[in-house]
């Protein structure tokens, strides 16, 4: 019998390079639909590479040649020149969904986002909700994650709040007092890792031990620091601006900071982790300060 091959989307990403790892690493054949296969380092000699978009769906059939299982993490909280956060998070999965069932791929893994539902107020949490709902109703095996923050010492997220870290205040968007559970990508893709070896279809929320404002989060990751908390307008024009002279290269779009204000949590806790024999991390104990 031939191997199956794993056909994984955001290997680059940071749930995606962490999940790669274990994969390469437990000998699974493993091919990543990639833009920019120098991103994947030195694990782009151990996979085969599939050049790809999300905004370009032709690119779709030639990488699920021969799949059996698709890993699709890939996704964009921001717009960018080839598709927009609906076409690149909700339409793609879509494609990508319909092109497996062509393709005669049998299970189909996806990471939507814990709280997404089609009355969300950011744009990539009612995306993700479509997108859910299309794997869903795919006639795959599916496995749905529901993660709330993920995060990993050097990903970009911590490494923008490591730079705001060094103003006399640290801005926060709007209140900082949406919750949320941060799960680090390690246990996140210890859950995957643990999903592809297991059988069946399933919906398993991700979070980690503690539940956190976006104020309490900033002090796990910075340590004590003052804050100065910035209204939404505000924020949403200065960003708007940003974007405007920076372009795709922007520090942070208003679709991101207001992100921060979508509460993430389950009052199930690590429990499906847990189920998955994976225990999540305390924060302090990934970055070192608690
Ligand atoms: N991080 C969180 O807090 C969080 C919370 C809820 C849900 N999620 C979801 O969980 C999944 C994994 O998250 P993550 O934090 O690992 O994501 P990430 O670090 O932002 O990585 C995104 C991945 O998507 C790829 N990608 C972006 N645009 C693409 C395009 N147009 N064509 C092809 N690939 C593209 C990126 O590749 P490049 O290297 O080419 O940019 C990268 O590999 C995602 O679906 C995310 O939406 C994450």
């Amino acid at each position: 019998m031939l191997p199956r091959v794993i056909l994984l989307t955001g290997a680059t990403g940071t749930v995606g390079s962490a999940l790669l790892r274990r994969l390469v690493a437990s000998g699974e054949t493993v091919r990543c639909l990639v833009r920019d296969p120098k991103r994947l380092g030195g694990e782009r000699v151990r996979v085969q590479l599939a050049l790809g978009d999300l905004g370009d769906p032709g690119s779709f059939r030639n990488a699920l040649r021969g799949v059996d299982t698709v890993v699709h993490l890939a996704a964009s909280i921001r717009d960018q020149p080839r598709g927009s956060i609906e076409e690149l998070s909700a339409v793609a999965t879509l494609r990508l969904v319909r092109a497996a069932e062509r393709g005669g791929a049998r299970r189909f893994v996806f990471f939507s986002a814990l709280g997404a539902s089609r009355a969300s107020r950011t744009r990539f949490f009612r995306a993700k909700a479509l997108a859910r709902e299309a794997v869903e109703r795919s006639g795959l095996e599916t496995v749905v994650f529901e993660p709330s923050i993920i995060y990993a010492p050097g990903d970009p997220w911590l490494t923008l709040l490591g730079r705001l870290g060094l103003l006399p205040a640290v801005p926060v968007a709007g209140s900082g007092r949406a919750l949320f559970q941060p799960i680090w990508a390690e246990d996140a893709a210890d859950c995957v890792a643990a999903a592809l070896t297991s059988k069946g279809a399933g919906r398993y929320e991700l979070a980690g031990p503690q539940t956190l404002s976006y104020n309490d989060f900033v002090h796990a990751a910075l340590g004590p620091r003052p804050l100065v908390h910035v209204p939404l307008p505000a924020v949403r024009a200065a960003l708007r601006a940003v974007e405007r002279v920076s372009g795709p290269a922007a520090f942070a779009t208003w679709e991101e900071a207001e992100l921060m204000e979508e509460p993430m949590t389950t009052a199930r806790g690590t429990a499906d982790a847990e189920r998955l024999g994976v225990r999540p991390q305390p924060i302090g104990a990934v970055l070192g300060s608690g």
